[in-house]
């Protein structure tokens, strides 16, 4: 097939290399000529494993990109995958994919068949009240609107996308349910995944729901999480029980300093904010969002027991949202060095990929090259984000002026602490 893509961010990129990869002649279209570029010779805009590899693969073949919105005649369906960030209140801002909805409609004016499916995530009624009259603003119903949740994570986008669960297909008509079909054939015959067809509106609250569920499920074992700590009870031997009821599941199990990154956050507000503009108000959601909150707060807390903190200089482990990214979007860093600051604490951050983005947000604290640099001479660590390579600190912690270790991702195997008199505290164990 013949298929476009508007919007070469996160989601856009590698849907458009993985659908050239399916087989399918693929137009990338990005207003940014120096991502346009990037993928015309070859690269990958951004770092995710095995984008590149495809990207190198099809550029000169069936992946092209470029700035002209007219390209998208030529192509029988396009994806709209363009951002809808977050606006104060937690509602999503439209503008960006309105204005690329209304240049799709003008180039599409004259077209007699063309199916439009947004990708990007947009709460409910979004797609059919707002970007669908401007999309038909010329040819009218001459073009058929679906909608097509994303699910990928970062850190494993190609193969999220190349190995899903399922797919989810939200159309207003048979002819859009087809041309997805279509689309998907190749994922669909060789990995099998559930095909969920449905309407518009709840395709795109499938989204929110699932994301909604994800980080409510964390929130959960975070609270579960936080009563066991108060009983000196171990909440991954908890876990690891509950997790064998396949009602429940182990995935998504991990209690600690909470989730981040630039979905869960924002599409659980997001949520929240289009129930509430609807006269509810969503009890249980407000609650995981209050729970995130308070992770930060109770592993600064858990520090301030056994450090002045005052003067003291703390090394905070891992500045990314999650490992595997330099993404610090909504990490759990961020409050914890607010709160360490606020108690007059000087953070000492380390990440392996992060830190020059944590250093936008934070240009005044100390950043090191190493974990060891920042434990060395530090009156207290806290471990945010669950690298690997903090697993193998072992004699490290010998260097600290006061080996006090407050984890928040059960990365730190305590036996291995090479420090006799180290305390090692669990957020939630
Ligand atoms: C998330 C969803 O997992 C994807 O399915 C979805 O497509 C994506 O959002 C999106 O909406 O685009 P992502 O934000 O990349 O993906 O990250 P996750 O791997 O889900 O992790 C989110 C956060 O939860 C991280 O901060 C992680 O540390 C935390 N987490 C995860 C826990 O605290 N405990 C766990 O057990 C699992």
């Amino acid at each position: 097939m013949d298929i476009s893509v508007v919007g070469s961010g996160y989601v856009g990129t590698t849907i458009a290399a993985c659908f050239a990869d399916f087989g399918h002649e693929v137009t990338a279209v990005d207003i940014d000529e120096a991502i346009v570029s990037e993928i015309n010779n070859g690269k990958a805009p951004i770092h995710e494993p095995g984008l590149s590899g495809l990207i190198s693969e099809h550029a000169e073949g069936r992946l092209m990109a470029t700035t002209e919105y007219t390209d998208i005649q030529d192509t029988e369906v396009t994806f709209l995958a363009l951002p809808t960030p977050a606006n104060e209140d937690g509602s999503i801002d439209t503008s960006i994919i309105e204005t690329g909805a209304e240049r799709v409609g003008e180039v599409l004016a004259s077209t007699d068949s063309h199916t439009v499916v947004v990708k990007s995530t947009v709460v409910p009624g979004t797609t059919q009240e707002v970007l669908a009259p401007k999309i038909k603003s010329e040819a009218g119903e001459a073009i058929d609107i679906g909608m097509n949740p994303e699910f990928l994570r970062e850190g494993t986008a190609v193969q999220d996308f190349l190995e899903p669960d399922k797919v989810v297909f939200g159309t207003e008509n048979r002819s859009a349910r087809i041309e997805l079909q279509k689309v998907f054939r190749p994922l669909i015959d060789e990995v099998n995944p559930a095909v969920v067809k449905t309407g518009i509106s709840e395709a795109e609250m499938i989204k929110y729901a699932n994301n909604a569920f994800l980080a409510s499920k964390i929130s959960l074992i975070n609270d579960i999480g936080n009563i066991c700590k108060e009983f000196n009870i171990d909440a991954y031997e908890v876990a690891d029980a509950i997790g064998l009821d396949n009602r429940i599941e182990a995935k998504f199990l991990r209690s600690g300093v909470g989730w981040g990154g630039s979905c869960f956050p924002k599409d659980v507000r997001a949520i929240i904010n289009a129930a509430s503009e609807q006269g509810y108000e969503p009890e249980m959601l407000q609650s995981a969002v209050n729970i995130n909150e308070l992770q930060p707060r109770r592993l600064v807390e858990l520090l301030d027991k056994h450090v002045q903190l005052d003067g003291a200089r703390i090394a905070v482990l891992g500045l990314a949202f999650k490992p595997g990214t330099d993404d610090i979007r909504n990490s759990r860093a961020i409050p914890v060095i607010d709160l360490l600051q606020q108690q007059g604490a000087d953070p000492v951050g380390y990440d392996p990929v992060a830190v020059g983005n944590m250093t936008e947000q934070f240009p005044e604290i100390e950043y090191t090259r190493s974990a060891e640099e920042a434990l060395t001479g530090a009156d207290g660590a806290v471990v945010v984000t669950d690298w690997d390579e903090f697993a193998t600190l072992t004699t490290e912690f010998s260097k600290m002026n006061q080996p006090v270790i407050v984890d928040g991702r059960r990365i730190i195997e305590p036996d291995d602490i090479a420090e006799e008199d180290a305390v090692y505290e669990g957020l939630t164990w």
